[in-house]
């Protein structure tokens, strides 16, 4: 049975003024992807190798409070023989672990998705949370047209995040509630603004008929921002406004953090949003980032699966995190991105 304090717990860690979550839980076709980019294959080595290079970055815990690893990572071990979740905490780093079982089309609901994963829920998080993971994250995917997402996509989802986020807390896993209002398309800012309200809306009436206690989740949405191949793009102070218009609707207070998910933003774009976003005075929540790629993608270019890069890998991963660090509390600069 959960306390409340363990969750307690779990959020004092995760939420610290400077810090933000790596997320480093790329399914196995997802990691593939990434990899062919830099021209490795996705082996089991190849994975190991490359995780551990991560989660070993010296001083990564300064800026890093919190890390979503994938199944199988919770199993592997550093070159020493440490088990990564080990070796993470040690770093003082919190790991945490992707539970759901990724999306599949929505039944009847030609365009939209709905993501899978809460038969044995329960069971699972206890053996997760043996192998140290005291968080866990799901992620529910939106496509934006004219029509899209449904009526019916908005309230599925927005029903098996909320009975995901309960089970959760039930067995002492702090939840991460991910909606992902996706870059794909050539919506307006004004067209993401009004998915994204009515996604949260009905985010949040779900978890509260699910009893779920916002004191102990983190939300992890998508920024407000144009489709990819929309012609005009947003400035930071354009995207920082419509955000925090829409959350500051639609995200109740007692949520303790927001850590927003890259998605398809570049590594520079996604901290000098966050930056902005921050630079809007007060809010009632933490504004940080829980980023993939806008934190990886430097390094595993750094990297190429070689042993050699290791280090240069390293100092790329450190380097976006600690400015993501300074994003997180509105001090970031673009001069900083020249700075060693
Ligand atoms: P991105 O920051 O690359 O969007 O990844 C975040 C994430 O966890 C997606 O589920």
């Amino acid at each position: 049975m959960a306390t409340p304090d363990e969750l307690q717990a779990t959020i004092d860690a995760l939420v610290q003024k400077g810090t933000g979550i790596l997320a480093a839980d790329e399914s196995g076709a997802t990691i593939a992807k990434r990899f062919k980019t830099i021209g490795v294959e996705s082996t089991e080595e190849n994975r190991r190798a490359y995780r551990s290079l991560l989660l070993t970055t010296p001083d990564l815990g300064r800026y890093i409070s919190g890390v979503i690893l994938y199944e199988e990572t919770l199993n592997q071990c550093a070159d020493d023989g440490e088990p990564l979740p080990q070796l993470a905490a040690r770093q003082g780093i919190v790991p945490g672990i992707k539970v759901d079982a990724g999306k599949i089309p929505l039944a009847l609901a030609p365009g939209d998705e709905i993501t899978q994963g809460l038969d044995g829920l329960g069971e699972r998080l206890k053996g997760y949370k043996q192998q140290g993971a005291r968080f866990a994250k799901w992620r529910a995917v939106y496509n934006v047209s004219d029509t899209l997402p449904s009526r019916a996509a908005i309230e599925a989802n927005a029903e098996v995040l909320a009975r995901y986020a309960a089970v959760s807390q039930d067995q002492g896993v702090v939840p991460i509630v991910e909606s992902e209002v996706l870059i794909d398309g050539n919506h307006t800012l004004a067209r993401c603004a009004e998915v994204t309200q009515a996604v949260l809306y009905e985010v949040f009436r779900a978890l509260a008929r699910h009893r779920v206690v916002f004191e102990h989740m983190l939300l992890k949405p998508s920024m407000v921002v144009p489709g990819k191949s929309h012609a005009l793009q947003a400035t930071p102070e354009e995207v920082a406004s419509e955000t925090i218009r829409v959350l500051r609707r639609a995200v109740p207070a007692a949520v303790p953090s927001i850590n927003f998910l890259s998605g398809g933003q570049s590594p520079v774009e996604a901290t000098a949003n966050l930056d902005a976003l921050n630079r809007r005075g007060p809010q009632p929540w933490h504004l940080s980032f829980s980023y993939g790629r806008a934190l990886q993608e430097p390094a595993l270019q750094a990297w190429q699966g070689r042993p050699a890069n290791v280090q240069q890998a390293q100092e790329a991963l450190l380097k976006r995190a600690r400015l993501n660090g300074a994003a997180s509390v509105g001090a970031y600069s673009a001069d900083m991105e020249n700075a060693s």
